[in-house]
């Protein structure tokens, strides 16, 4: 490298941690519902494992049980080796997109949710960069019209697809009048309009209002909702899938996107949509088209996690028992500008708000202290001066472990 640019991005660095914003690998090591760090064990309140499953061994011995039963040539391969175009479409892929569809018409069985197909991807973040771009690269007049506080990969894909037939506005954070009035400004010329929400938002841990968004798409035909259900797939729903089961709106989303790297304790991710629209991004999605797809044995274990999804109720359930309780602990002058009034349930995902950088990385080191694995979160994967920490409840952690925790803050 070059010794004056590799000068510049130390002096960079240096801003960076001058300003409270550096980032640094942490070393881990994970014990059930526990991180070890620094020799020190410590309650893991910072990931996305919302059922607490990946900690699970007990269901891991399952998982490699029924794999010894497999005759040898049977056995899930540690590798695609390819992408899903040329040699990459695995049986495993197969199966699991297969079962995806049935758990999804399940779901949405009850209220006359027509059948959709599901397309794999390798992450979520390979799903946002890759649909949208596919999705807008047709010469069609398009606006996209997206929630604020959308996650940067939604971001990103949105930046890939701006072409000259494609623009995009972002309206305020839930905040369903502005993006009426954003509807009511688009020209007659405009062909086709995307509404693009998380159903559980990642930082802020409220939920984008299904309903009220199915009924804006009602009033005018060239809407269409893309539904990111990222953290809400596993955690509500009585199937598991997520908002969009919850409140029945599955059959009016035109897009659902959900992600195995949170509650289903794997990774990868998927799309749910129309039969048509899965021939078009197979055809057209760069991140599938040019990337190898996951390893058989990561979709055996999606497959084994999602046959088990139905009857994790009671995990959901306590899940939202302990997320009340925190949420209910946390201050109004520590909660999200935009929380709800009441303290319902929301999500496993709790902001503990403090605003400053500084404040909120001693806060970190003091919940450390105390026994518990809680991470500030700052610019800029939060607007400026929300810096937080966001405490994240998992289905294994007691109600003894939440009060505790409590008492910290
Ligand atoms: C809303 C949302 N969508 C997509 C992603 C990316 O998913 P993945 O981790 O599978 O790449 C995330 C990651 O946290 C997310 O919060």
């Amino acid at each position: 490298m070059l010794a004056p640019i590799h000068d510049r991005l130390k002096a960079e660095l240096t801003q960076l941690k001058d300003q409270q914003r550096y980032r640094q690998l942490p070393n881990l090591e994970h014990q059930g519902r526990y991180v070890i760090s620094h020799g020190k064990t410590l309650l893991n309140i910072a990931s996305n494992d919302y059922l607490g499953l990946s900690g699970d061994i007990a269901l891991q011995h399952e998982f490699f049980e029924n794999l010894q039963q497999l005759p040898t040539a049977h056995l899930p391969k540690m590798s695609a080796t390819s992408s899903r175009l040329l040699t990459g479409n695995d049986a495993q892929l197969q199966l699991l997109e297969n079962e995806l569809a049935q758990w999804y018409e399940l779901a949405g069985g009850e209220y006359g949710g027509n059948k959709k197909a599901a397309l794999v991807i390798n992450s979520g973040y390979h799903a946002n960069i890759g649909i949208l771009p596919a999705l807008t690269a047709l010469p069609v007049k398009t606006l996209i019209l997206a929630d604020k506080l959308v996650h940067a990969s939604i971001i990103d894909g949105i930046r890939l697809s701006q072409n000259k037939a494609c623009t995009y506005r972002r309206y305020r954070h839930n905040d369903y009048a502005h993006l009426a009035t954003l509807l009511a400004q688009v020209e007659d010329t405009v062909e086709r309009i995307i509404i693009i929400t998380e159903s559980i938002f990642s930082m802020d841990g409220d939920r984008a209002d299904l309903p009220a968004l199915v009924q804006l798409k009602a009033k005018d035909a060239r809407i269409e909702l893309y539904v990111d259900e990222a953290h809400a797939v596993g955690v509500l729903g009585k199937q598991g899938c997520g908002l969009a089961e919850e409140t029945q709106t599955l059959a009016d989303i035109d897009y659902v996107v959900g992600t195995f790297g949170k509650a289903f304790a794997s990774i990868g991710a998927y799309i749910l949509c129309d039969d048509t629209v899965k021939s078009w991004l197979v055809n057209h999605m760069r991140p599938l088209i040019f990337s190898t797809a996951l390893p058989p044995i990561n979709h055996a274990w999606s497959r084994f996690i999602l046959a088990k999804m139905p009857e994790l109720q009671a995990s959901r359930q306590h899940l939202a028992q302990i997320s009340v309780q925190l949420g209910q602990a946390i201050s109004p002058s520590h909660r999200a500008s935009s929380a709800p009034q009441d303290v319902s349930y929301q999500s496993p995902i709790v902001p503990y708000i403090l605003g400053d950088n500084a404040r909120t990385i001693a806060k970190a080191a003091q919940l450390q202290a105390a026994g518990f694995y809680a991470l500030p979160i700052r610019p800029p994967t939060v607007p400026a001066n929300t810096a937080r920490i966001r405490l994240v409840m998992n289905a294994k952690i007691t109600t003894a472990d939440c009060a505790r925790l409590i008492e910290h803050l």
